[in-house]
């Protein structure tokens, strides 16, 4: 990981803040609002971004130790992630290849699987081990029926698989070194304090919200407050954004209690790694990470958003993480109450909002919607979902090609 081009991101927004200035992108963008509706463009972009590109499907710390499991399913593709007895990550097509039936639900601890219509039986390492009955069944080669595997990579304490079996692009190149900077947070050795699933509108609508600060003090006045900063910068690695406030504070947010550092007076080599990784970390399609404090302690929430069933319709999965597991009943209390603050904001204000949004889209009345010169973030990131829709399969390795050199440069 670069400290030094952390300390570069950090040394920018203080310079920006002191300065009382952001960078902003080069024009106003409009993007067509059926791009928010259309319902064939959704179909196409579950097929050719959810489908195709590598996801983030877990925190490591969701599948801490060998055995452990979680089925899930993502867009219509069923997937089970196992933590095998070597301590690496398997990903598999959560299908028992007798009849198709999914092997696991839910999430457990279990070195064999069995699938649950005839009794076929799978290591977590995808092996078939047993077929049900075999003098009755008839002879099958059972090394040529396990467990199809998806591409998987585990860094920085996340979790990606690539839901396509055949897919040739290489996840850390899709990540264009940015996993690298992410492991500034430490996730390998925290903690998951908890988690749960919201429903929200078309996810993109959705994800808008994760790459702007703009709505901050407006949306988000009732719960953050209407002082709060609405600016940010951007910093890219491929389609993967860190937002972060130009100011040269470091800003403890949480909602009991509130600590301000002036960065200036600090030297780079004591700014503290939980100060160099303030703001938004995107990771592209479909994730957003903000740190958090619970009752003093450090947290982050990994929101994970998938697209829904209609185009008006998406999930998020929020993992609350914490870097110490709370100890004792008002360091729990705390937490959940932190945890519990963020289900309002973003349920009851973003969601509530984008579905609102979404409806009025669908009226079909506004021809387009505005990006600022201050939101590039959502420029990027519409910009980058129409370009890998399009993209064929060839093109997304030269495309990941290109931007690693870029971003090595
Ligand atoms: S479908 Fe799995 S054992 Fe028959
Ligand atoms: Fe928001």
């Amino acid at each position: 990981m670069s400290r030094q081009q952390l300390i570069d991101m950090t040394r920018s927004l203080v310079a920006h803040g002191e300065a009382g200035t952001m960078e902003l992108a080069d024009d106003v963008v409009r993007i067509p609002a059926s791009s928010y509706t259309d319902e064939a463009l959704f179909e196409r972009e579950k097929k050719q971004i959810f489908r195709r590109l590598p996801l983030m499907v877990a925190p490591s710390c969701e599948l801490p130790n060998p055995g452990d499991y979680k089925a899930m399913d993502i867009c219509g593709v069923p997937l089970l992630l196992t933590r095998q007895k070597d301590g690496s990550v398997g990903a598999f097509l959560n299908m028992c290849k007798h009849r198709g039936n999914p092997v696991a639900a839910g999430t457990g601890n279990a070195t064999r699987l069995m699938c649950g219509y005839h009794g076929w039986t799978y290591k977590n390492d995808g092996t078939l081990v047993g077929v049900a009955s075999p003098q009755d069944f008839g002879a099958v080669d059972k090394a040529a029926l396990c467990l199809t595997r998806f591409p998987v990579y585990e860094n920085a304490g996340l979790i990606w698989a690539t839901l396509d079996p055949q897919s040739t692009l290489d996840i850390a190149d899709y990540l264009c070194g940015y996993d690298d900077l992410l492991k500034a947070f430490g996730f390998e050795s925290w903690h998951l304090f908890s988690q749960r699933t919201l429903s929200g509108p078309n996810w993109k609508t959705a994800y808008d919200g994760y790459l702007d600060f703009y709505h901050l003090p407006v949306l988000h006045a009732n719960t953050f407050g209407a002082d709060f900063y609405n600016r940010a910068n951007y910093f890219a690695w491929g389609p993967h954004q860190r937002l972060s406030t130009p100011t040269k504070y470091a800003v403890k947010v949480s909602s009991d209690d509130d600590m301000q550092l002036d960065l200036t007076t600090v030297a780079d080599d004591d700014l503290s790694y939980e100060v160099l990784v303030q703001g938004v970390w995107t990771i592209f399609p479909h994730i957003s990470i903000a740190s958090f404090y619970g009752g003093g302690l450090r947290g982050a929430m990994i929101s994970q958003l998938f697209p829904g069933d209609t185009v008006g319709e998406s999930y998020t999965t929020q993992f609350y993480v914490m870097e110490h597991e709370p100890d004792d009943e008002d360091k729990i209390k705390a937490a959940r109450e932190q945890f519990d603050f963020l289900e309002v904001v973003v349920r009851d204000e973003d969601y509530t909002t984008g579905k609102r949004q979404h409806e009025a889209l669908q009226s079909g009345m506004l021809k387009e919607v505005l990006f600022g010169r201050n939101e590039r973030g959502g420029q990027v990131f519409h910009q980058w979902v129409e370009k890998l829709t399009d993209a064929s399969d060839e093109q997304l390795k030269e495309i990941f090609a290109a931007e690693c050199k870029q971003a090595a440069e």
